[in-house]
């Protein structure tokens, strides 16, 4: 399928919390809602008010569907989310509709997110994976490191050099 990258906009923003909900529901039987994730603060920060002035995201889209989306925050210290490593360094969310995993989608998301990041400055770009999610494999293929995190999940970060 031919499929384009362009940027997220705040059209996006639900599509986003689908994206966000795929991410949570990574691994079968997980059932997490979308009223759910938008119940839970440690969750709902990663959309909320998107798009926030400092927020980068890209869509991959098809024939005018979208078939999945990537996007970075920055959030506070005071309140760090589950990849939080320095202030200045934003965190990654990423998924691929469930139909279309594993044909490159989210490898050339994630690469267009890298390169975005970049331009915009950020020294570094982090994210958290739990450690049985085949995820971590593209991660570590696209020059992700294991930083740290904890007996469910790594905390892993990107130089931008
Ligand atoms: C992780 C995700 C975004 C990757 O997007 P994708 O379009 O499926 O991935 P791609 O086809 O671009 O790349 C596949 C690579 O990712 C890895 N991978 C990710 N999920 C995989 C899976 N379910 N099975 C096998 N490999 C997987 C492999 O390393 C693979 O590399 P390979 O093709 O060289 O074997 C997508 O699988 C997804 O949405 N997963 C569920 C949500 C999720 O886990 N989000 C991240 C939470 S931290």
């Amino acid at each position: 399928v031919d499929v384009t990258i362009r940027p997220a906009t705040a059209a996006d923003a639900d599509f986003l919390t689908d994206m966000a909900v795929a991410a949570v529901n990574w691994e079968p039987g997980r059932a997490l809602t979308r009223d759910q994730l938008l119940s839970i603060p440690a969750l709902a920060r990663y959309l909320a008010g998107w798009p926030r002035r400092t927020d980068i995201g890209f869509v991959a889209e098809s024939r005018g569907q979208r078939l999945g989306a990537t996007w970075l925050r920055l959030l506070p210290p005071e309140d760090p989310g589950y990849g939080f490593v320095a202030a200045d360094v934003p965190e990654l969310s990423i998924a691929v509709v469930a139909t279309h995993r594993g044909q490159g989608i989210g490898r050339g998301l994630l690469r267009a997110l890298i390169a975005a990041a970049h331009a915009a400055g950020h020294p570094r770009l982090s994210l958290s994976v739990e450690r049985a999610n085949p995820a971590r494999a593209l991660y570590a293929a696209e020059g992700f490191r294991p930083v740290g995190g904890d007996a469910n999940a790594y905390v892993m970060v990107r130089d931008l050099p």
